[in-house]
């Protein structure tokens, strides 16, 4: 019997398989879960994000896949009863969403747009309450259901680069903490994993990558990067029962990255530009 076996959830952000919600849901399948999965609604006539998910959920099982922009409040809703009908109720849910617009994330905070600023928090930082908001109200978490949502560093530390989607974050994480106070007597957890550079589409518009990449291997206690499967691993655990007396907390799956103030003595001056 796998570790979610009779286990039902909910995965929101899988783009392609190396999105980080894909490493997640792989480890949930392989312990038993069930799950109904959304993806970003197409716009064009070609249902490119829709196939593109369905290629890979579908040979897992999937209960259902749906489209669902979490900017639209009728989305999110018919998402919560598609999974009620379904499920009951879910055992876990799994927000793994995040944008900016590229101007308004490349240039420093200090020049970003109001428009692209308030988009960036809606559905980076916002979308996370409307989600738990929308799960409460139709009375679809079960009592020990865990809520798991995805971050990063630089949304507690100034990362250069990071910039507008750090203030996001920063946002993000602030919202898990009141979430998991305010669900908390239904016997809801809500939790973060601050995940380490892992190489998707929407990393790819953060900076430079290959070079955080370097400054990870440089300093993190490990020497070395994450992989999605490590993140994929964490989840599993913050998802399931092992995890039963942990809320309100920010995970880091960084290689011990966070933790230092400094470079170690062995790293190399001038290896990596941003240093
Ligand atoms: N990749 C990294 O290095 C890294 C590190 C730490 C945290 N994260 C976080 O992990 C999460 C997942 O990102 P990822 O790296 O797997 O990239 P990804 O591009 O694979 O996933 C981002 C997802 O957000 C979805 N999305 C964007 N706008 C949406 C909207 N309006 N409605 C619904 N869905 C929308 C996309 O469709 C996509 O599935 C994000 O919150 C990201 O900030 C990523």
């Amino acid at each position: 019997m796998g570790l979610m076996s009779g286990r039902k959830g909910l995965v929101l952000g899988i783009a392609n398989d190396r999105s980080i919600a894909w490493a997640i849901t792989e480890w949930l399948h392989r312990e038993g879960a069930e799950i109904g999965f959304t993806h970003l609604p197409d716009t064009g006539d070609r249902p490119k994000n829709q196939n593109k998910v369905a290629k890979l959920v579908e040979p897992l099982g999937a209960k259902f896949l749906m489209p669902c922009d979490v900017c639209n409040d009728s989305h999110i809703e018919a998402v919560m009863t598609r999974a009620g009908e379904t499920f009951g109720r879910i055992d876990f849910l799994v927000h793994s969403v995040a944008f900016a617009p590229p101007d308004d994330l490349t240039g420093p905070t200090y020049a970003c747009s109001r428009k692209g600023f308030g988009l960036a928090m809606e559905i980076s930082a916002y979308s996370l309450l409307a989600v738990a908001g929308a799960a409460k109200k139709q009375q679809i978490l079960s009592d020990s259901a865990s809520l798991l949502t995805l971050t990063y560093f630089g949304g507690e530390e100034v990362i250069p680069g990071y910039n507008l989607m750090g203030i996001c974050k920063a946002a993000l994480e602030c919202g898990v903490r009141y979430l998991a106070s305010e669900l908390g007597p239904d016997g809801v957890r809500v939790n973060a994993i601050s995940a380490g550079p892992v190489r998707t589409i929407s990393a790819m518009g953060v900076g430079d990558f290959k070079q955080m990449r370097d400054l990870y291997e440089g300093v993190a206690p490990l020497r070395r990067n994450i992989t999605a499967d490590e993140v994929g691993k964490a989840g599993l655990f913050l998802l399931s029962d092992l995890a039963s007396g942990i809320t309100g907390e920010v995970l880091h799956v960084d290689c011990g990255f966070s933790t230092m103030g400094a470079p170690p003595a062995d790293f190399a001056k001038g290896s990596v530009a941003a240093v």
